[in-house]
């Protein structure tokens, strides 16, 4: 029962909070995801459900649920949905009426005002919640505070919290084994997106608490960077996301807090850096979106339109309650990351206006990923190599250089996805890059000298097989070849 129940009340759940942001309560398309859920949850044996997410594992009552890898998505929207109110789980009874699911929702989609990024507070926000639950009549329905979920995972089960659960709700760690190492990472980044995803969509119904939201989904991507897993570069250079909005924010993130541990900035000021990234677009939520999505020539007023979001986001985060150094730095970095270091740039300026350090590292990270990623005016993005080489050539007046070379650093001379030629005659995909040298990244074999495939994988051998980690000191760059020169599912090779 479990098992199949487990992906569809995730779907549904999701569906029904994504309807109740959008709409009132009683309209048709919340009462159409409420009958939905209503239903599903009288299939449940027992009448009652305890529905539990740690990391990247749900619990329904005391079974721990199999979840394929295409249901882990949904598990991490929900995961981010119930992280608005601290929370880690629902109990539900299964003959819970739609009138206290009704009041559940208004309460739920509300954002909390509360600020703080301590536990205490976190702790406060749950119990506010339920207590906001429990005058409202809502009984049927009971919070389950994110702090008491592992505890309720360890009094129910016989497995407790296990070592693997620990690594799936904090950040991925290095294990010394690269593929592990590259799927924590693959966790870390999904998560961050449906983070990203829920803060804007809860900033845009008027939620004030996207500062705290921030560091919450910043603070693993820091754990990840700063224990030197790699493979998280690998994440920004696969541009299948649909929701390239909230990618690009986790993608510019992930590559200011690269270039600001490189540059040698504090971890308190990377995870600053890192919650400025995030946020530095927060500002479109203020622009159409059939304008951001526009593939034809923008007129006078729609460019305008653009232009205004640097300051809307500033305006938006300065309306936060509880401000500290930290979200002054997003306020700035938000309004500034726009200008460019020669002086140019959006919004316009009387006098030369110095960009803070935040501003000028989240300025590089933002092109980089911008000029890579797909744009509705672009018919093809850049490579990695493509867009570095821009960069630090005909637009390099535009950067600053320290920040500019720390971005060569951090990414390499061969971003991950350059297709290479050796001199020796491999051809290889950069996948990650190596700190230790920026010309030797970790790519994967293509081909031998000779065109041979290579033996590893004709032998029908997994990628590690033909993985060079990192590219040999003996071997050298000769060409970098793009897309068209050679047979290869680059994509899928990034994305294992
Ligand atoms: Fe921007
Ligand atoms: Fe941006």
């Amino acid at each position: 029962m479990s098992n199949k129940i487990g992906p569809e009340l995730i779907l549904h759940l999701n569906g029904l909070f994504r309807a109740a942001r959008l709409y009132d309560v009683a309209n048709r398309v919340v009462q159409t995801n409420l009958r939905i859920l209503i239903e599903t949850l009288a299939h449940v044996d027992g009448g009652e459900v305890t529905l539990l997410v740690l990391g990247e594992n749900m619990y329904l009552n005391d079974d721990r649920i199999k979840l394929e890898r295409k249901h882990m998505p949904h598990l991490r929207k929900l995961s981010s949905e119930l992280a608005t109110h601290e929370l880690g789980g629902l109990r539900i009874m299964s003959d819970a009426p739609a009138e206290e699911w009704e009041t559940f929702l208004v309460q739920f989609v509300k954002t909390p005002e509360a600020e703080g990024a301590d536990e205490e507070s976190s702790e406060a926000e749950a119990v506010s919640f339920a207590h906001l639950l429990r005058i409202a009549g809502v009984e049927r329905i009971v919070p389950i505070p994110a702090r008491d979920v592992g505890a309720a995972i360890a009094l129910h089960t016989d497995e407790g919290i296990s070592a693997q659960d620990e690594d799936s709700a904090g950040a991925g760690s290095r294990d010394g084994s690269e593929g592990r190492g590259g799927a924590r990472a693959g966790d870390v980044f999904e998560h961050a997106v449906a983070g990203a995803q829920t803060l804007f969509e809860s900033t845009a119904q008027g939620g004030t608490r996207l500062l705290r939201q921030a560091r919450r989904i910043v603070q693993p991507l820091v754990e990840t960077i700063m224990g030197s897993e790699q493979s998280i570069y690998r994440m920004g250079a696969l541009k299948e996301h649909d929701e390239y909005t909230y990618a690009h924010c986790v993608n510019v993130a992930i590559l200011s807090i690269g270039i600001g541990d490189r540059l040698g900035i504090s971890r308190k000021g990377i995870a600053n850096l890192g919650m400025a990234a995030l946020l530095h677009d927060i500002g479109k939520l203020s622009v159409p979106r059939e304008v951001l999505q526009k593939s034809d020539r923008l007129t006078p007023d729609e460019w305008k339109a653009i232009q205004r979001h640097p300051l809307e986001g500033a305006r938006l985060l300065s309306r936060q309650a509880g401000l500290t150094y930290g979200s002054v730095e997003s306020i700035r970095a938000a309004l500034l990351h726009h200008r460019t270091h020669d002086g140019a740039g959006y919004p316009s300026a009387p006098r030369p206006v110095r960009q803070p350090t935040a501003a000028r590292i989240i300025c590089v990270a933002d092109c980089f990923d911008a000029m890579t990623g797909h744009r509705a005016y672009r018919e093809k993005p850049l490579t990695g190599y493509e867009a570095l080489h821009q960069m630090i050539g005909a637009e390099a007046s535009r950067f600053d250089p320290a920040v500019l070379w720390a971005l060569v650093q951090t990414v390499g001379l061969y971003p991950p996805g350059t297709l290479l030629e050796t001199e020796s005659g491999y051809v290889l995909l950069s996948r990650e890059p190596n700190p230790n040298d920026i010309r030797r990244p970790t790519c994967v074999v293509l081909r031998e000298p000779g065109g041979r495939e290579p033996g590893g994988r004709e032998a029908g051998g997994n990628i590690a097989d033909t993985t060079w980690n990192p590219m040999p000191a003996g071997e050298r760059v000769r060409a970098v070849l793009t897309a068209g020169d050679i047979e290869a599912d680059v994509e899928a090779l990034l994305s294992v």
